[in-house]
């Protein structure tokens, strides 16, 4: 039988940060109409633990912020004055589900740099990946559906599936990603999906190796299973080679690269502008084929019509003419400074039962304490 695990894992930590699991009294005409789907519905524990970033003593690491230092502030703001004065009544209005063209065209062009092939028409935005991983439960998980995740995942995506209802099967991860030689079992147990994140992986920090990630996909292929891989820290790369990502793998695994296609669409890609412009902008995309960006589009309406315009007019006004490109360059160097800065403080404060992991971007690294030590107990 699989197990939820890991979001048992996820309401256990909630609970001794605020006391109370789900906030103040329920009024009493509502508090017997609750779907059955929220019952294993929790608070993540890491937006609990963003709490603590409140209190003025505390510098938390709990949760993947970005520096605020360097969002683009003055482009912003440019951006939002350009897109006012030239295309205001546009930028006010509704707009197409799958998102405004000239920034799935910019997309297209940036994520072809990093090896990834497909047209405007496969890229859907979304109001940050997030909506991305809810929309993808929404058309594909039935109650008690198993989802193939690594082990730690990222809590939001088992937040996102929790209301569909989704069960888990897990495979470990080690220091170079998931454990493929223990994937197979689990690939036996009929997974409705894989769900994995192969750079700098949120939480544990680690990169999935070349070869793992080309024996995930043959393994992926061979069981019939569907890919959704998670992207969002992949350009926050502070050392070594950028590896391939599966969607890329998966094309030229089925010889996509010698011209008859470029994208199969056995494995659908996320990522965002989050991490690399800014959260508040809530700019992230879906990229599948036609055919799915078309459902997926029907789930999208029913949630929110469309991604913001305007947000998407100004991530585009202010990414266009290469500036996505060289603030990226800008950020990796300050978060690699601070990557450092935080495995020497560890090397040094830390006892020597501690272990850590030594990512080579991102934002996470993973501690694990000593056997027998409680890390609720420790917070
Ligand atoms: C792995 C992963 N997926 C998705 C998200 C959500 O990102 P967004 O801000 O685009 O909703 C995050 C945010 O931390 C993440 O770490």
């Amino acid at each position: 039988m699989p197990i939820p695990a890991l979001e048992l894992e996820a309401e256990k930590a909630v609970s001794p940060l605020n006391g109370k699991k789900n906030g103040a009294v329920v009024p009493t005409l509502w508090k017997d109409r609750f779907a059955q789907r929220t019952q294993r519905m929790t608070s993540s524990a890491i937006r609990e633990l963003l709490k603590y970033t409140e209190k003025p003593d505390v510098i938390s690491f709990a949760g993947g912020l970005p520096a605020p230092e360097v969002f683009p502030f003055a482009e912003v703001e440019l951006a939002t004055a350009t897109v006012l004065r030239e295309k205001a009544k546009m930028a006010l209005q509704y707009s197409p589900t799958e998102g405004y063209l000239p920034l799935r065209e910019l997309l297209v062009r940036h994520m072809a740099r990093y090896g990834i092939k497909v047209k405007p028409a496969n890229v859907l935005i979304t109001s940050g990946s997030q909506q991305g991983l809810d929309l993808i439960g929404k058309l594909f998980v039935n109650p008690g559906d198993r989802i193939l995740t690594e082990s730690p995942t990222y809590l939001g995506a088992l937040q996102a599936w929790a209301a569909y209802q989704a069960e888990y099967l897990t495979v470990p991860i080690d220091d170079d990603g998931l454990d493929v030689d223990q994937l197979e079992a689990q690939l036996r147990g009929g997974p409705k999906f894989l769900y994995i994140l192969p750079n700098f992986q949120n939480p544990a920090g680690v990169t999935l190796s070349l070869e793992r990630r080309r024996r995930l996909v043959e393994l992926a292929n061979h069981y019939g299973a569907p890919i959704v891989e998670d992207d969002p820290y992949g350009q926050l790369r502070y050392e070594g080679e950028h590896l391939p990502p599966l969607v890329q793998l998966d094309a030229e695994m089925h010889d996509c690269a010698k011209g008859d296609c470029d994208f199969t669409g056995d494995v659908l890609y996320l990522s965002t502008l989050s991490k690399t412009l800014a959260p508040g902008l809530r700019i992230a995309w879906v990229v599948a084929p036609e055919s799915l960006i078309a459902r997926l589009v029907q789930m999208k309406q029913g949630a929110d019509l469309h991604t913001s315009t305007f947000a998407q007019m100004v991530a585009h006004e202010v990414a266009k003419d290469g500036f996505l490109d060289r603030h990226v360059r800008k950020i990796r160097e300050l978060y690699g400074e601070r990557r450092n800065a935080m495995l020497a403080a560890l090397e040094r404060h830390f006892p020597g039962e501690v272990r850590w992991t030594k990512p080579q971007g991102g934002l996470f690294l993973w501690v694990t304490l000593p056997e027998g030590f409680d890390s609720t107990d420790v917070l």
